[in-house]
């Protein structure tokens, strides 16, 4: 189905580019200092160590395993090293690669690079990464081999892909919009490649246009909606969200967490007028609060208010199936959880934050509060801040779906979820 469907949409489409010569790269006074940094921000804004730099390893060198629901592809070495680096790159051959998503020796390259988001880049912005990245310290190391599904080893099928979902050139302006929302705009769009999680994708694996930002999945994780679906119950302002990029926590909202939390570590680095400029673009995409947004966060704050979650009259009556499971939660809730997000509790914390206003308890489904009560919110090695502390291993699956069906029923007006002991036991295998 996907062969037949790739190599139809290629057909006319070169599954091969010509190879481009390999240069020595121009000794580093060439490029100024102010470039370099200009490089070393957009870098932090496209997330490049996510995807490049390993854990333990040296940055940029490379081996990090970028799951993809076809198989894994391996983020390559792009430190200016000259064998397994991309150290006899000229600037146009990572023009290329950026842009078209092709490589200096001309194969294709998979959208697991999120090149469909970075052709967008200006030639100065490009040419102040590959500042960067030319003078970042070269390492020997080569990625290893990617195991993807038959028949996508082949690299040409890539050529179908780009047909369908390669629009090429600068981001179209739209209408009368301050230079801040623009700003906002072209990053969101280019460099910071936000709609890779947060829209649903195709079967093929492309971004699905006409739901832009309407949600989408990363990792095992539910990236959540950016645009007027927005779930969260307290409306996100140019001010929260500002903060939430910058720091990764906002009162009444929580904290970024699982592949959000490597994306807003990077964005640390970044420069904060671009980070407030994306902000004012996403929230005008949110549009003003309709009245169905602004009964869910005047009911949200109202359940927050109370001294304990356990008091909160829930809307509907509890369906007979559930009661089971309902009474098993609220124990685990008392024992685990109540000491830190019930009001005036809060012994080892300081402040964690009324639960009714945690957005995973608000998605469509509930694989980022079950993700987040396993593995907890743990600060970056070495790093101080506040914390979640995971339960994995503290509770057994009966009595995580339990706690997850009564959070929800509790915390929200939102129908029940189904198959929630079926989601606990699956995702637990998530990467
Ligand atoms: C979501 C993961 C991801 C992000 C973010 C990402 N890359 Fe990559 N990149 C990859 C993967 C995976 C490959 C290898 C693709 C392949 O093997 O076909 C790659 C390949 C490349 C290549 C081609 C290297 C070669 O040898 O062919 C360059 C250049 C590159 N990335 C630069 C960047 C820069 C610069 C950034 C940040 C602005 C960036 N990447 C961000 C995943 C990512
Ligand atoms: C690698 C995938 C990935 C990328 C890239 C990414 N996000 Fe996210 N984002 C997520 C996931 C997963 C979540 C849900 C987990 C959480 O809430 O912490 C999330 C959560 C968020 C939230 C919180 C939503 C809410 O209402 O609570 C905001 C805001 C956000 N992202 C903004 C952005 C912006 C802006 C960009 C681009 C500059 C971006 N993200 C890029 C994966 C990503
Ligand atoms: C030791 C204190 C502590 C305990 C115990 C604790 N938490 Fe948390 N939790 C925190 C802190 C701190 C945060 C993050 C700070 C904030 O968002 O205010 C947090 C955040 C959260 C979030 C929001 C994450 C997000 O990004 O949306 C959820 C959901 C959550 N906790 C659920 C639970 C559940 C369920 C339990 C019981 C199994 C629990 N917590 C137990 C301290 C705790």
């Amino acid at each position: 189905m996907v062969f037949v469907l790739l190599t139809l949409a290629g057909c006319g489409a070169p599954g091969w580019h010509e190879s481009m010569a390999e240069e020595t790269p121009p000794p580093l006074p060439v490029f100024d200092r102010a470039q370099i940094r200009r490089g070393q921000m957009l870098a932090a804004l496209g997330d490049c160590s996510s995807c490049h730099s390993s854990r333990d390893g040296p940055p940029f060198a490379g081996g990090v395993p970028v799951p993809t629901p076809f198989g894994t592809v391996y983020g390559t070495n792009i430190t200016p090293e000259p064998q397994t680096g991309i150290g006899k790159w000229s600037e146009a051959a990572f023009r290329r690669a950026l842009r078209d998503g092709v490589s200096r020796d001309g194969h294709l390259l998979y959208p697991a690079f999120p090149y469909n988001h970075f052709t967008h880049l200006s030639d100065d912005d490009i040419r102040a990464l590959y500042a960067f990245v030319m003078t970042r310290d070269p390492v020997q190391a080569t990625a290893p081999a990617n195991r993807l599904m038959f028949p996508l080893q082949f690299r040409p099928l890539l050529a179908g892909w780009n047909m369908l979902y390669l629009k090429k050139g600068p981001i179209q302006q739209q209408g009368a919009q301050s230079a801040e929302w623009s700003r906002g705009a072209y990053l969101v769009e280019s460099v910071g490649h936000c709609a890779a999680c947060h829209s649903p994708r195709t079967a093929l694996g492309g971004e699905k246009k006409d739901a832009y930002l309407d949600g989408g999945d990363a990792e095992g994780w539910h990236a959540t909606a950016l645009n007027e679906k927005s779930p969260s119950p307290v409306p996100w302002t140019v001010d929260s969200l500002t903060t939430y990029l910058r720091t990764g926590i906002v009162t009444e909202h929580a904290m970024a967490a699982g592949p959000m939390q490597g994306v807003v570590h990077n964005f640390a680095q970044a420069d904060p007028a671009d980070l407030r400029a994306m902000a004012v673009y996403i929230t005008s995409r949110m549009d003003p609060p309709d009245a169905a947004r602004q009964a869910r966060e005047a009911s949200a704050r109202k359940k927050a208010a109370q001294e304990s979650l356990a008091a909160v009259q829930p809307s509907s009556p509890a369906p007979a199936a559930d009661e089971a499971a309902l009474t098993l939660g609220g124990v685990v809730y008392a024992n685990s959880c109540a000491e830190c997000h019930d009001l005036g509790r809060q012994l080892s914390s300081g402040t964690a934050l009324r639960l009714p206003l945690a957005i995973a308890l608000h998605l469509p489904d509930p694989r980022n509060l079950i993700h987040i009560v396993r593995r907890g919110i743990l600060p970056a090695d070495g790093e101080a801040g506040r914390w979640m502390p995971p339960f994995e291993g503290s509770l057994t699956d009966e009595q995580l779906a339990a706690l997850v069906v009564w959070l929800r029923r509790q915390g929200t007006d939102a129908p029940p979820w189904n198959d929630v002991l079926k989601t606990v036991k699956e995702s637990g295998n998530a990467p």
